[in-house]
Formats: C-alpha cells, sequence, structure tokens
C-alpha cells in the first residue's frame, strides 16, 4: 500500500501578515488529524511563494508537515537573474519543489527539456520534484491525452533515467481543470494516472507500484472522496483550496 501525499501549491497568494494564521491553522488541523490515523501515513506539504519559505519552516518546523516551492533553477549558481537555485531551497529545509507546473509551461513557455533539467537540478539540491504532467482541452478533445502525458513523462526519463523517479512524485493536472472549477471525473483521472503507472512500471514493475501519483484540478472537499477512492491515485495537489484552511483539512482528512 502505497502512502497518501498531499500538496497545497499556494501559487501566487499570501502576505507576510496572514500567512502565520493559515500556516498555524493548518499545522494545528494536521496534528490533530495525525493522532487519530494511526497506522495511515499521509504526509501533508505546502508550497509556498520563495519569499514565503522562511515563514513555512519557522511555522512547520517540528510537525509532521513538509514545505516545498513552486519552481527551481535548472541552473545551479551563477549569473541568472532572477533565479533560484535548488540548493537555495534546500537551505530553508525544502522537502518538494513543482516542476513543470503547466501555468509554468504555458505562460512561461518551459519546455519538457526545461522541465527535465529542473527535474534534475531539484535532485542534484536533494530534493524530491514534484513533476507535474497534463493536458490540454484542445489535446483532451484531439485523442492525444496519453501522447502529452507520454511524450511529458519520455522527455523527464530520457536525461535523469528511470532510477530517478524512486525519489520523485508525479502529480496529473488536467490543464482543463485547473483553476476552472470542472474536475476530471473520477475515472478520467484513474485512467490516466494508471497509463502513468503504467509508462513507469515498463522500466520497472517495482517502480511503478511504488510512484506516488497526485492528482490536481478543482479538487474541493465535495469532489475528494470520489476521486481519493481510485486505487492509482495517491493523494492530491491543490490549488485554490488549499487558501482555505478548513476546505485544505478536509481534503487531508480524506487522504
Ligand atoms: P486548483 O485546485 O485551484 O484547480 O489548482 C490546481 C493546481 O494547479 C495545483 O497545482
Amino acid at each position: 500500500m502505497r502512502n497518501k501525499l498531499v500538496v497545497g501549491n499556494w501559487k501566487m497568494h499570501g502576505r507576510l501578515a496572514t500567512n502565520p494564521g493559515l500556516l498555524d491553522a493548518i499545522r494545528s488541523g494536521i496534528s490533530t488529524q495525525t493522532a487519530k490515523s494511526a497506522g495511515v501515513v499521509v504526509q501533508v506539504a505546502l508550497c509556498l511563494p520563495y519569499p514565503y519559505l522562511a515563514q513555512a519552516r519557522q511555522s512547520l518546523e517540528g510537525s509532521s508537515m513538509a514545505w516545498g516551492a513552486q519552481d527551481v533553477s535548472e541552473h545551479d549558481q551563477g549569473a541568472w537573474t532572477g533565479e533560484v537555485s535548488g540548493s537555495m531551497l534546500a537551505d530553508f529545509c525544502c522537502r518538494y519543489v513543482l516542476v513543470g507546473h503547466s501555468e509554468r509551461r504555458s505562460f512561461f513557455a518551459e519546455t519538457d527539456a526545461i522541465v527535465a533539467a529542473k527535474f534534475a537540478a531539484a535532485q542534484r539540491a536533494g530534493l524530491i520534484p514534484i513533476l507535474c504532467v497534463g493536458e490540454t482541452l484542445v489535446e483532451r478533445e484531439a485523442g492525444v491525452t496519453h501522447d502529452v502525458i507520454t511524450r511529458q513523462l519520455d522527455a523527464v526519463l530520457a536525461v535523469n533515467g528511470s532510477a530517478a523517479f524512486v525519489r520523485a512524485v508525479v502529480a496529473y493536472e488536467p490543464v482543463w481543470a485547473i483553476g476552472t472549477g470542472k474536475t476530471a471525473t473520477p475515472a478520467q483521472a484513474q485512467e490516466v494516472h494508471a497509463a502513468i503507472r503504467g509508462r513507469l512500471a515498463r522500466e520497472s514493475a517495482d517502480l511503478g507500484n511504488r510512484l506516488q501519483i497526485l492528482y490536481g484540478g478543482s479538487v474541493k472537499p465535495s469532489n475528494v472522496a470520489d476521486i481519493f477512492s481510485q486505487p492509482d491515485i495517491d493523494g492530491g495537489l491543490i490549488g485554490g483550496a488549499s487558501l482555505v484552511a478548513v476546505d485544505f483539512l478536509a481534503i487531508c482528512a480524506a487522504a
């Protein structure tokens, strides 16, 4: 049985003054849930904007929760104005970093090659990359969902090798379901999750079995139970609902 993982992606939200209230509410809610759920391992993490990582560390250190960032440079150091390296994230005790989120791919022109390089950079710094994959509505309607997902996975496999996925997480986020209120049906999500697991299982059956695959895209307390009940869905990558403590805690409780 794979452990569950729920990751909040704050995106470009949060303020210095209000973050501690949200972080503390989530931390104390999670500690109550953890006390009640003996035996089931549910890791909960938050990916915050860079300037707030110190606050995340201050609020969450010593708890069962982890934290991380939403992007990382493909470079380790040097004259790369505006970039943030993996080792800088490690300085703030980040455990996870998102790589290849669809908002990075579409609004910041991140190619499969850049995403593969960022995945490598994250691992060089000891971070666990959460590799985001997903198709657009046009791609889904054209019937090429599986081709897109396979291409996105293969680009990372080609550069990093399958062994790199032993210390990585994959998140399936259909682009058309992000922030739109439209969720993939549990069956649609399960189908793609099974395909992702199948692709990795072709490299190694053990790897396929172990890989944690998260679903993301308009996950809310009202739809989470059906989504998390699918056999190949190991948790969620939560955007909007991670900014509301009661909603995020309800999602974590479902896991
Ligand atoms: P929403 O949950 O707001 O749809 O965002 C999903 C997402 O992009 C998480 O990375």
